[in-house]
């Protein structure tokens, strides 16, 4: 079978090593992939956005099966324009999407399905959302109602910094159209754990937990960034939690998008926040987190491109699917300055004894160099029977990884490892 892959960052290229595994799969496409993903699947320049693009690539190469990873083309509707001319997709239709492409629907559902969420209001002009505002206490939070890159959440610790966020979103449109809308909410505490799952819109199967780590500094300081790092298992995603969330919002949420007529199928991501009051959703992206799939599918027993069809065929009851024991790290290497401002270009060299997996997110392969080409470059992902080691192991192997102004952080996994403790 041929597969195509939409997207080019750390995620797709551990999508793309699982996918390998398969012993179904001939040939592997990735639209537009990277220098990094050149090494395990045919990279095609053609970007994630470009829906006319990929279609006519599908059709022309006689493409078997399309896994749509991005948020981006999700939201488009690229699963929409590829299954009208026939070819399977892994994704949910653009209708289902927008539970991550519009953070006023999602809040919405929430409410009307009476799944645990942070109280809310939405507002689509921006003196009423300013008045709003000055009636809060602090934190208060301010976020774009569209994609913004994980970027487009504030917390504020002022009213003041909250009516500059207002402003900033819907007066100076420094999210674009994704701040014409904003959601202002009830600041939650608790440790965050990200599930994705898989789902075919009946059945839904969570993956392994894990834990991301969004702040550029160690001790969750600095700005928020797409991920610098992520364990799983998620120690705080005990049993008990897992069937609380099964319950009040795994399938609520399934059985909530298709009563709307948004029948999501794919992987849906549930953004937790576990507070004193049980666990509440603080968003929903519709499709694998990144960096969570670079601890979570390298833990997956069974095979992804069974489970995957599964999920386009409606058939995920029919399966098991099986995690492996263990944990694992994943730290991510950056360009120093990320998210705000770096450089690129920089030779990425390993030492012979790198002993981990490597996921590259962002390089650009030139005369036979692996050239950096992002602000989150790559991935180290160890795995190990404790936590403890699989953290040692990351850390230990990103060190024989070198490129010229590398960053990552330190502490990824300790509030894990102390959680465990
Ligand atoms: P989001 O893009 O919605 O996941 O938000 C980014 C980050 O902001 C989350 O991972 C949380 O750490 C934080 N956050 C979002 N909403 C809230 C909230 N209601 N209360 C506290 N923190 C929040
Ligand atoms: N790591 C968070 C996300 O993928 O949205």
């Amino acid at each position: 079978m041929k597969v195509m892959v939409v997207g080019g960052g750390g995620r797709e290229h551990a999508i793309i090593k699982a996918l390998k595994k398969s012993s179904e799969i001939e040939k592997i496409y990735a639209l537009p992939g990277n220098g990094g993903i050149a090494e395990d699947a045919e990279c095609v320049p053609i970007g994630a956005k470009d829906l006319d693009g990929i279609t006519a690539f599908a059709v022309d190469n006689g493409i078997d099966y399309a896994v749509v990873a991005p948020d981006d083309p999700l939201v488009l509707g690229a699963v929409d324009r590829l299954t009208e001319k026939g070819i399977p997709c892994f994704g949910p239709c653009k209708a289902a999407a927008i539970i991550e492409g519009s953070k006023a629907f999602s809040k919405e559902l929430m409410k009307k399905y009476s799944i645990p969420t942070a109280g809310y209001e939405t507002f689509s002009d921006m003196e009423s959302a300013l008045s709003y505002v000055r009636k809060q206490t602090p934190p208060i939070v301010v976020k774009a109602d569209g994609l913004a890159l994980g970027k487009g959440v504030i917390i504020a610790e002022s009213v003041e910094i909250a009516e500059k966020a207002v402003r900033d979103m819907m007066e100076d449109r420094v999210f674009g159209d994704s701040g014409s809308k904003v959601v202002i909410e009830e600041f939650l505490e608790g440790p965050e754990v990200s599930v994705l799952s898989f789902t075919d819109g009946k059945t839904v199967i969570p993956m392994i937990s894990s834990m991301d780590h969004k702040r550029a500094g160690d001790n969750d300081t600095g700005l928020n960034t797409g991920g610098m790092g992520t364990v799983a298992p998620n120690p705080y995603y005990t049993e008990e939690i897992a069937e609380i969330c099964m319950r009040d919002i795994f399938l609520p949420t399934i059985n909530a998008m298709n009563e709307e007529g948004r029948t999501f199928k794919g992987c849906l991501y549930f953004g937790l926040m576990i507070t004193k009051n049980g666990p509440k959703v603080i968003e929903y992206n519709c499709r694998f987190g990144d960096p969570e799939t670079q601890v979570v599918l390298p833990l997956l027993e069974t095979d992804l491109f069974t489970v995957m069809r599964a999920c386009t065929d409606g058939t995920l009851s029919d399966i098991d699917v099986e995690f492996k024991k263990g944990y694992a790290c994943c730290v991510i290497g950056a360009s120093s300055g990320y998210p705000v401002k770096y450089q690129s270009g920089f030779e990425i060299t390993k030492d012979e004894d790198f002993d981990a997996e490597l996921y590259i997110a962002g390089a650009k392969a030139e005369n036979g160099k692996l050239l950096t080409a992002g602000g989150r470059v790559l991935g180290v992902t160890a795995m190990e029977d404790t936590l403890e080691k699989a953290i040692e192991s990351a850390y230990k192997n990103i060190e024989k990884v070198h490129f010229e102004n590398i960053y990552f952080r330190h502490d990824i996994g300790q509030r894990a490892l102390r959680a465990l403790k």
